[in-house]
C-alpha cells in the first residue's frame, strides 16, 4: 500500500508542472537539459559540419580554418593551430556533463586524429595554446583515468592523451629560450627551436609571462618531469619581480630585454590570470609562496583601482585610472574574489555585468564607464561592441551561486539561457555578437563556447554535479577545464621528480646566474622612471582650464540631482518607485500566495541594488527596449523580491579619492573598532572622500544635517599659515584602501606624517583631470584633531 501511495505520487509528481521561477529541482532540471541540448547542438554540428577544420563559421554553416595566406593573421591563427581546436576544447565540457559514452567517442577520434601530434607547422601563440590544448588534455587525462569520475575509462583508455600533453609542452616550452627567460609571444609548433623573426614576436604581456606556469606545472607533476615547472617559474617570479613599487604589475614587456613596454594595468585584458593563476596556483599546488604574491597583488590592485563596482585600468607606477574602459574579461574577478573567500566585493562586482547584460543582453567586449556627460570632457578611448561569447559572466555567476545560493544568480543563468537560445544560436552554431548596440552577428564561434560558457552554464543549473561535490581540490583552469591533484599524486611527484634536459638545465643556470644583476638594473630604470613620473604629477597638469572644470562639475552634480528628483528612473521600467528609491524592491502587485517566505537576501536587503543605474547611464539599445532587466522582470522580482526591503538613498556627493604617498614605512592609519589597522605604509594609502553640504545624502545614505556640523571648530591651529575654513562643505572619509569605513567611524593619522619632513604628499583623483591628479597636499587641523585640507574640515579623519 505504502509502496503504491509513493509510485503514484512518483507518477504525479513528474507531471506536476513547476512554477515559473520558483527554481524548485524539476525547473533546475528543465534549464539544465535545456543546456545540454544546445552543447550537443554545438559539437554534432561542428564535428558534422566542420571538423577537422579548427572552428565552425555559424552563419554560413562552414568550417573555418586557419588563415593560411596570412600568417600574422593573429586573430585567428593565434588559436587556431589547424589541429581541430573545437574538438580539443570542447572534450572536458562531455566529461563534466558526465555523458561517457560521448567522453569515449571524442577521446577515440582525438586518438585517430593526433597520431603524430602537433606537427603541424603553424604559428600560434604560446598563452593561448596552453589553456586550450595543454590544460584540455590534461584535464581529459585526469578524467579518463580517475576511477571516481563518471567518465572514467578504466581498460579502454591508453594515456595517450598525457602523451599528447607532453608533445604540445615540448613544443611550446622552446618560448622560454630567451636571454632574459620571459617567453617570447608565438612559436612555429614544427619548429620551435628556431627563433621567429621579429614580426611574430613584439612584445608579450604579463599574463603571457606568469601564468603558463599553472598548466605546465601541472603536467610535471603528471609526468614527474620537473623541468616544465622550473622554466615557467623562473618566468613567473620574474614577472611578479618587475612590479612597480606600488606591487602592480605593468601589462606588456619586451620579451628579449624584459624592458617594460606599456604600464598599464588593471584585472581585465593582458593581467587577468596574473591574478587567477597566482591564486588558483596556490590553491591547486598548496602553495603559500603564491598565497603570499596573491595577497600582496590583490590588496595593492584593491587599493589603486577598486571603483564600488569594478576595477579601473590604471598605470602601474602612478596608480591613477589611465582608460576608463571596462573590459568584459574582467567579468571573471567576481568568481576568484569568492575563491578568494571576498564574497561580499563579489557581489558588487558582479552586479555591475548583471546590469550589462541587462542593458545590452550580452557583455560589451570593452565598456566605456564614462558617461554621456563626462564625455564631453573626457576624450578616453571608448569602447568595443563585439560580444564574442565569453563565459566570465556566467563563471562568476556560478560561484556566486555555490558560495550564496542566491536565486538571483538563477536567474541570471536563465535569461543568459534565452539569449543564447534566441539570439546567438544559429542554423548550425552559436554566432558571435558583432555589435551589442544593434544585435547584429558575426560568422565566429570560439571554441571557448563549448569549452567554458554553455558549461558553466550547466554547472549552475546541476545541483549534483560530481564537480559539486568533488573532494579533491579541483580547481577550474582559466579556459575552464578542471584540474586537480590527489594527496598522493602530491607525494608522488615531490619522491620520484626528475630534472635531466640539459638544453633547460643550462638556460636556467645562465638566467640565474645573472638574475641579481639583471634584476638590480631593472630597478634602477624603473626608479628613473617613477622620479619622472612623481615630478610630473605633483606639479598639478590639468589638461583643461579650471574654469571649464568648474563647470563641468556644476553640471554633473545638477545632473546629479535631477536623477534623484525624477520619480519615473529607466531602471524601473516594471513599476513607479515611490518615495526616491526607498525600496529595493518596490513591489505593487505583490502576490503573498505565490511566495513562501523566502527571498532573494541580495533583492531583498542589499541597498545599493539599484546605484549602478544611477551612476551609470545604462540605455538599452533600440532593439532591446522592450527586455526587462534581469533583477526586476515581474516574474522573478514579485516572487523573490520582499516588499518589506530597503533601498537605501543614492548618495549625491561628489567623490574624490585622496592618496597618500610616503616613501618611509611607518604606522600611519588606523580606525578604532574596525577591522582595519594599518600596521605599515610603505607607499601608498587612498581614503575615498565625499565632499558633503546640508541636505546632501551621504555613502550611507544618510541625510547631513545641521547636526553634522554643530561642534565643529572652524580655526586652522597648524604653526605656519593657517586658512581660513569653509562652513558650507563638510569631507567625510567613506572608503580605505578600498575597503569601506563602517558609518560613524574615524579614520586616524599621525600628526607627525602630516607635516612636510616625512615626505608625505595627498592628491586627489579627479574624474575631470583625465586621471591626472591635482595637488592637495597642504593638510592643517584644529583643536579635536580634525584634519583640514583643501580649506574643508574632514568629520571623521584626525590626527592624533
Ligand atoms: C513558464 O513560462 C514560459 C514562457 O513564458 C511558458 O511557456 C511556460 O508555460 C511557463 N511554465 C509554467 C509551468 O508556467
Ligand atoms: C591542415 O589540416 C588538414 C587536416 O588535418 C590537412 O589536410 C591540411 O593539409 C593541413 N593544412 C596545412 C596547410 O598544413
Ligand atoms: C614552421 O616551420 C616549419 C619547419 O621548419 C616550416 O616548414 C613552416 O613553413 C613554418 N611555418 C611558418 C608558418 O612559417
Ligand atoms: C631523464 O630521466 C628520466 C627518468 O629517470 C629517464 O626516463 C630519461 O631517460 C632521462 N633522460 C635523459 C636524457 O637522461
Ligand atoms: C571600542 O571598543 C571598546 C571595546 O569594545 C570600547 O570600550 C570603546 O569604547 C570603543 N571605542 C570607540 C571609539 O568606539
Amino acid at each position: 500500500m505504502i509502496f503504491l501511495i509513493f509510485l503514484i505520487y512518483g507518477v504525479l509528481a513528474r507531471h506536476v508542472p513547476y512554477a515559473n521561477k520558483s527554481f524548485n529541482s524539476e525547473e533546475l532540471i528543465q534549464y539544465r537539459e535545456e543546456v545540454r541540448e544546445l552543447i550537443y547542438f554545438g559539437i554534432d554540428n561542428y564535428l558534422d559540419i566542420a571538423y577537422p577544420a579548427d572552428e565552425l563559421h555559424p552563419l554560413s554553416c562552414a568550417p573555418s580554418w586557419r588563415n593560411f595566406d596570412d600568417p600574422m593573421d593573429f586573430g585567428f591563427n593565434d588559436v587556431m593551430g589547424n589541429y581541430s581546436i573545437t574538438l580539443i576544447d570542447s572534450l572536458t565540457t562531455v566529461a563534466v556533463i558526465g555523458d561517457r559514452d560521448r567522453f569515449k567517442q571524442l577521446v577515440d577520434l582525438m586518438e585517430e586524429r593526433f597520431s603524430h601530434g602537433f606537427d603541424t607547422g603553424s604559428i600560434v601563440q604560446v598563452f593561448e595554446v596552453t589553456i586550450r590544448v595543454l590544460g584540455s588534455l590534461m584535464s581529459a587525462h585526469l578524467y579518463a583515468s580517475d576511477p571516481s569520475k563518471k567518465v572514467y575509462l578504466g581498460d579502454e583508455y591508453n594515456g595517450f592523451l598525457l602523451d599528447l600533453a607532453v608533445d604540445i609542452a615540448d613544443r611550446l616550452l622552446p618560448a622560454y629560450l630567451t636571454d632574459s627567460g620571459i617567453p617570447v609571444p608565438r612559436v612555429n609548433l614544427s619548429n620551435s627551436k628556431t627563433p621567429l623573426e621579429r614580426g611574430f614576436n613584439p612584445n608579450n604581456n604579463i599574463v603571457a609571462m606568469s601564468s603558463p606556469y599553472f598548466e605546465f606545472r601541472m603536467l610535471s607533476y603528471l609526468t614527474k618531469d620537473s623541468k616544465y615547472e622550473e622554466v615557467t617559474r623562473f618566468s613567473f617570479e620574474k614577472a611578479w619581480s618587475l612590479r612597480t613599487m606600488l606591487n602592480l604589475v605593468p601589462s606588456t614587456f619586451d620579451p628579449d630585454t624584459g624592458v617594460m613596454v606599456d604600464s598599464m594595468t588593471g584585472i581585465g585584458a593582458s593581467v587577468d590570470s596574473f591574478y587567477e593563476y597566482t591564486l588558483k596556483g596556490a590553491i591547486l599546488f598548496d602553495d603559500d609562496d603564491l598565497l603570499k604574491i596573491w595577497q600582496e597583488a590583490y590588496s595593492a590592485i584593491s587599493i589603486n583601482a577598486k571603483e564600488d563596482w569594478f576595477f579601473s585600468v590604471i598605470s602601474a607606477y602612478g596608480g591613477y585610472p589611465s582608460t576608463s574602459w571596462l573590459d568584459s574579461l574582467s567579468a571573471f574577478f567576481s568568481g576568484l574574489q569568492v575563491l578568494a573567500g571576498d564574497v561580499s566585493e563579489a557581489i558588487a562586482h558582479n552586479i555591475m555585468f548583471m546590469k550589462l547584460w541587462g542593458t545590452f543582453g550580452a557583455l560589451p567586449e570593452r565598456w566605456d564607464t564614462n558617461t554621456a556627460e563626462e564625455k564631453q570632457y573626457i576624450n578616453f578611448n571608448t569602447g568595443i561592441p563585439l560580444y564574442p561569447l565569453r563565459p566570465e559572466f556566467v563563471e562568476s555567476s556560478w560561484y556566486l551561486y555555490r558560495a550564496t545560493k542566491d536565486p538571483l544568480y538563477l536567474n541570471i543563468g536563465h535569461r543568459v539561457l534565452q539569449d543564447y537560445k534566441n539570439k546567438m544560436k544559429t542554423e548550425c552554431g552559436f554566432a558571435t555578437i558583432k555589435s551589442v548596440e544593434t544585435g547584429e552577428q558575426e560568422d565566429r564561434m570560439e571554441s571557448f563556447v563549448l569549452s567554458e560558457t554553455l558549461k558553466y552554464l550547466f554547472l549552475l543549473f546541476d545541483e549534483d554535479n560530481e564537480v559539486h561535490r568533488s573532494r579533491d581540490n579541483l580547481i577550474f583552469s582559466t579556459e575552464a577545464h578542471p584540474l586537480w591533484l590527489t594527496p598522493e599524486m602530491k607525494r608522488d611527484y615531490q619522491q620520484n621528480k626528475y630534472f635531466n634536459d640539459t638544453t633547460y638545465i643550462n638556460h636556467l643556470d645562465e638566467l640565474k646566474s645573472g638574475h641579481k644583476e639583471w634584476i638590480l638594473k631593472q630597478k634602477k630604470e624603473m626608479n628613473k622612471q617613477i622620479n619622472k613620473h612623481l615630478q610630473k604629477i605633483f606639479k598639478y597638469e590639468a589638461p583643461i582650464d579650471s574654469e571649464t572644470r568648474k563647470d563641468a562639475l556644476k553640471k554633473l552634480y545638477a545632473k546629479r540631482k535631477l536623477l534623484e528628483k525624477n520619480t519615473e528612473l529607466s531602471f524601473i521600467e516594471v513599476y513607479p518607485v515611490h518615495e526616491e528609491f526607498n525600496n529595493t524592491c518596490p513591489v505593487t502587485h505583490y502576490d503573498s500566495s505565490r511566495n513562501k517566505g523566502f527571498f532573494s537576501p541580495l533583492m531583498s536587503t542589499y541597498g545599493k541594488m539599484f546605484d549602478v543605474n544611477r551612476r551609470y547611464d545604462l540605455e538599452k539599445p533600440k532593439y532591446m527596449e522592450n527586455a526587462p532587466s534581469i533583477e526586476t522582470e515581474p516574474v522573478f522580482y514579485d516572487r523573490w523580491c520582499s516588499p518589506n526591503s530597503q533601498s537605501q538613498f543614492p548618495s549625491q556627493a561628489v567623490t574624490f579619492d585622496m592618496v597618500l604617498d610616503s616613501t618611509g614605512n611607518y604606522d600611519v592609519i588606523k580606525y578604532f573598532n574596525g577591522s582595519i589597522s594599518g600596521e605599515s605604509f610603505g607607499g601608498r594609502r587612498k581614503l575615498r572622500i565625499q565632499r558633503l553640504k546640508r541636505g546632501d545624502v551621504d555613502w550611507y545614505g544618510d541625510y547631513v544635517s545641521d547636526r553634522d556640523f554643530e561642534g565643529l571648530d572652524y580655526t586652522d591651529i597648524r604653526p605656519e599659515t593657517p586658512v581660513s575654513i569653509n562652513r558650507q562643505d563638510i569631507y567625510k572619509v567613506v572608503k580605505l584602501d578600498s575597503i569601506p569605513i563602517p558609518k560613524g567611524q574615524q579614520v586616524y593619522i599621525k600628526s607627525d606624517l602630516l607635516s612636510n619632513d616625512f615626505n608625505v604628499s595627498a592628491v586627489i583623483a579627479d574624474p575631470f583631470l583625465n586621471g591626472k591628479k591635482s595637488a592637495f597636499k597642504r593638510f592643517g587641523y584644529n583643536k579635536d584633531g580634525h584634519v583640514i585640507s583643501d580649506n574643508t574640515l574632514f568629520v571623521n579623519f584626525k590626527i592624533i
